[in-house]
């Protein structure tokens, strides 16, 4: 029998509980249904294990109003706390449209702080939904500090435990700034939009015309500018990618990724002998080597639709989760650009703070030439590269499928920057540059006095293709270690894996390094 005093407690607890799940109220709600959008609370429930989410601070509010009849809605904005995914622990937040437009405010980001903070204590990871206008603009410059304060422990977070944002709604200015500096930004079609200024500032300012979607949508930013790591055709396609993604990835820094059961790949290795066209510039589809070496034939790529003339993404080799880095031949004949290079760079720096072994596939012809590209900086983004596999103390492994070109070969995981296993199929060709080129630099002078230069440059380049363009000349100097039998890539791997399974490899002690940015 509960006495009447503690009743009447309960019976207040229930009825302020049953207001914070309110949010912003029935009509707020409806809204935000009718704009084809769930609620803070049913999105968190769509990414975590059922029944697993627990709230921290719900009756958080600025007002210091305690009434519970109080018409001003309780939780700021945000509905925050933890709950599982997989069965392992993570810390999120949830921005609720419906209260005040989800705007940020000192004590909406004192909230999220707080679970920021408990999931660098707890080594778990981070992951936040956003769905705001922005700065709570009433607040004035406190909104300003209260973003600053969530900005300072993106940073201090990263590399610790993983960070993943999830923008279902507006997320607009200086709010950007938060899934920029988390770890991998998911979209949703119809629903995403994130921009620094919107429509009618861009008007102003450009003259240009353009739609929120045009401007700042998931299309644009899973294709265009790179901001979103992964594009979802809604917001219940998008949150389950999320959980898809933390499949790989171990729960912080100190910890391996998770493993699994090894599964078959894809097809028959008998398939492999097939897939790179015995043309040199006919272009293929990597992922079809991939998903014939990779268990279960899966790749997660990152930024799919960003840069194709690379991809990235997650794999598993016998179990064990890897970052798997490749050219793709189908676009620019597989060279590394500007975005190519920032994707690769930034995929391989996740892999090696979170202890996610590299296999790079190469076939590289070099890096993309032309005006634009040199003008808009590829030696400093073509530096990332070298910089990321360099510093990289993770297993690295390299395959050289068939083209490993001058800069871009050494970029591509070579012995020379730190490769610890690097082989090469029969088909590869290494060579400071393409047989025509070099033919062409060689007998240049031979070439001006021929009679027939075609006939001359086609046998001059036949000659250098039959000396240099195979992998032989780089095993005799010990830069590959092996040329193999394509049928034996799996298991070659799987093996060079499991001997570097306690890899250590030591860093000169420093402050950090000056990755070129
Ligand atoms: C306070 C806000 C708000 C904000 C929206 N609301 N944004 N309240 N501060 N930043 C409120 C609205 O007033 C409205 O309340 C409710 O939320 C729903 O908003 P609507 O405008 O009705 O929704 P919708 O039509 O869907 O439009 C969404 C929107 C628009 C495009 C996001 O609300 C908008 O443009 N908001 C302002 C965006 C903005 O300029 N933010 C500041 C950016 S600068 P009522 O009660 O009227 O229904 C910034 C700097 C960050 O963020 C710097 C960090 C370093």
């Amino acid at each position: 029998m509960v006495n009447p005093s503690m009743q009447a407690k309960l019976d207040q607890l229930a009825a302020w509980r049953a207001k914070t799940a309110e949010g912003g109220g029935p009509q707020r709600v409806t809204q935000q249904k009718a704009a084809g959008k769930s609620t803070a609370r049913e999105r968190l429930a769509m990414l975590l294990d059922p029944g697993t989410f627990e709230e921290i601070d719900p009756f958080v509010r600025g007002d210091h109003n305690a009434n519970p009849d109080s018409p001003e809605p309780v939780g700021e904005g945000v509905v925050t706390g933890f709950g599982r995914i997989h069965g392992r622990p993570v810390f999120c937040f949830s921005q609720d449209f419906t209260i005040y437009g989800g705007s940020v405010g000192e004590l909406h980001s004192r909230k999220i702080c707080k679970v920021m903070d408990l999931a660098y204590r707890a080594g778990t990871p981070f992951i936040g939904i956003n769905d705001s206008g922005g700065a709570r603009i009433q607040e004035g410059v406190d909104s300003l500090g209260a973003y600053g304060e969530i900005f300072a422990r993106n940073a201090r977070l990263s590399g610790v435990i993983p960070q993943i944002s999830v923008i279902l709604g507006p997320c607009a200015g200086g709010a950007v700034y938060s899934p920029a500096l988390t770890d991998f930004t998911f979209v949703a079609d119809g629903i995403s939009n994130m921009f620094i200024t919107g429509p009618q500032v861009t008007k102003a300012a450009t003259g240009e015309d353009v739609t929120f979607e045009e401007l700042g949508g998931a299309l644009a930013h899973s294709t265009k500018s790179g901001v979103a790591h992964f594009r979802a055709p809604g917001e219940d396609a998008c949150l389950r990618l999320v959980r898809v993604l933390l499949e790989y990835l171990p729960s912080n820094n100190q910890e391996l990724p998770p493993a699994a059961a090894a599964q078959e790949p894809q097809g028959s290795p008998e398939e492999l002998l097939a897939v790179v066209p015995p043309e040199p510039h006919k272009g293929y589809d990597v992922r079809d080597v991939l998903v014939r070496i990779l268990d279960g034939g899966r790749l997660l790529e990152v930024h799919q639709e960003f840069a194709p003339n690379a991809v990235v993404g997650f794999g598993r080799l016998a179990g064990q989760a890897c970052g798997v880095v490749a050219n793709q031949p189908r676009f620019l004949a597989g060279c590394l650009d500007i975005d190519g290079s920032d994707k690769i760079a930034r995929f391989v720096r996740f892999c090696d703070a979170f202890n996610i072994p590299l296999l790079t596939f190469v076939d590289v012809p070099g890096f993309l030439p032309g005006i634009a590209q040199e003008h808009r900086g590829i030696i400093r983004h073509g530096a990332k590269i070298l910089y990321a596999y360099a510093e990289a103390t993770v297993p690295k492994l390299a395959v050289i499928l068939r083209k490993a070109y001058g800069g871009a070969y050494v970029a591509m995981s070579s012995r020379g920057i730190g490769a610890d296993v690097a082989l090469a199929w029969p088909t590869a060709e290494i060579a400071v540059m393409g047989p025509e080129g070099a033919a062409q630099v060689l007998y240049r002078n031979e070439l001006a006095a021929a009679s027939d230069p075609a006939e001359l440059l086609a046998r001059r380049t036949a000659e250098y293709r039959e000396r240099y363009a195979n992998p032989y000349v780089a095993c005799a100097r010990g830069m590959v270690d092996d040329v193999i039998d394509p049928r034996t890539t799996r298991e070659r791997l799987c093996r060079a894996l499991s001997v570097l399974s306690d890899k250590r490899e030591d860093r000169p002690p420093r402050k950090h390094g000056n990755i070129p940015l």
